[in-house]
């Protein structure tokens, strides 16, 4: 099958990026999220995109213009899957949020059209059966799309081969490096590597061995990187790093959502609302 139009559920940090991903790759994108205010955030995320890639001379400006003339927004999930071959789901880490909206789209989404989540830790086989179409159900996964360009194909055990073929091809199209995982795992492989370093620096901080700064420095000095965990936690943004950490069961790791809490409850999400470990821009 050809993939031409795409939907998008959820126009948060990642929704936006595979969606403006898309649509500079020449597919047609509409993007559904229930809140509107997301669609002010995701045009603005866009532009700053935008502005970057043009500095590096990645795309032109015409192609970024043709790029944003293929992408739409709409508060109707009916207007949003009404074309699509293909939907990838971006809503918040929420596992019964996320069965919901696989539920609803059981029931509006065409037949042709193949189903995906982006689940940072979830595994698909917990949405397959609320899917309607376990065999045309996959995870694929981005990270973040621009810099990092993994994607990751992580088929349940019900899911077609074809459905991975085709998810293979769709991955490079968007100038991703697709890798096909053999067999379900939570937080795929990058993430479940990066998931216990996160851990590590949180366990750090609770207990009180190092500040955030110093935290780190340790890691940027000696890897010669631009940004530490918490940086990185900043720029994962809070509130979807503590959906994962507070189902995790061990002590640190409850504490350590305990201490995100805190942050999310002060709105400080990380990069996104401008304040989370660090203070954006110019974070030090
Ligand atoms: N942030 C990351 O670095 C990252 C990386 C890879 C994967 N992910 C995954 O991508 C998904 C989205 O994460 P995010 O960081 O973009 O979150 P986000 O909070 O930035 O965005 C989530 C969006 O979903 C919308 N939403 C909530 N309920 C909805 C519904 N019923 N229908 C449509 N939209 C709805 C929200 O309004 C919001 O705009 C999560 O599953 C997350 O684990 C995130």
């Amino acid at each position: 099958m050809e993939i031409k139009h795409v939907c998008i559920l959820g126009a948060g940090t990642l929704g936006s990026r595979i969606a403006f991903q898309a649509a500079l790759s020449g597919y047609w994108v509409k993007v559904y999220d229930i809140k509107e205010e997301s669609f002010d955030s995701s045009k603005k995320m866009i532009a700053k995109i935008a502005k970057g890639l043009i500095a590096s001379e990645t795309y032109t400006k015409e192609a970024i213009d043709a790029a944003l003339t293929r992408l739409s927004y709409t508060l109707s999930d009916v207007e949003a899957v009404a074309e699509a071959d293909i939907i990838s789901e971006s809503v918040t880490e929420d596992s019964a949020l996320k069965q919901k909206v696989w539920a609803r789209m059981a029931q509006i989404a065409p037949e042709k059209t193949i189903f995906t989540t982006n689940t940072s830790y979830l595994l698909p086989s917990s949405l397959a059966p609320f899917t309607g179409r376990p065999t045309r159900f996959c995870a694929f996964h981005f990270h973040d799309v621009f810099y990092s360009k993994i994607v990751d194909i992580m088929p349940h055990p019900g899911t077609d081969a074809d459905v991975i073929e085709i998810l293979h091809d769709f991955g490079q199209k968007l100038k991703q490096v697709p890798v096909i995982l053999k067999k379900e795992n939570n937080g795929y492989i990058f993430n479940a590597m990066l998931l216990s370093f996160l851990g590590a620096a949180g366990k750090l901080l609770v207990n009180e061995v190092a500040t955030i700064q110093d935290i780190d420095k340790s890691w940027m000095v000696n890897f010669h990187v631009p940004m530490g965990p918490f940086a990185i936690l900043d720029s994962i943004g809070l509130d979807t790093a503590w959906h994962v950490t507070h189902q995790l069961p061990d002590a640190n790791s409850k504490a350590f959502a305990a201490l995100l809490k805190t942050y999310i409850d002060a709105g400080k999400l990380g990069e996104k609302s401008g304040e989370g470990f660090y203070e954006y821009p110019n974070e030090k």
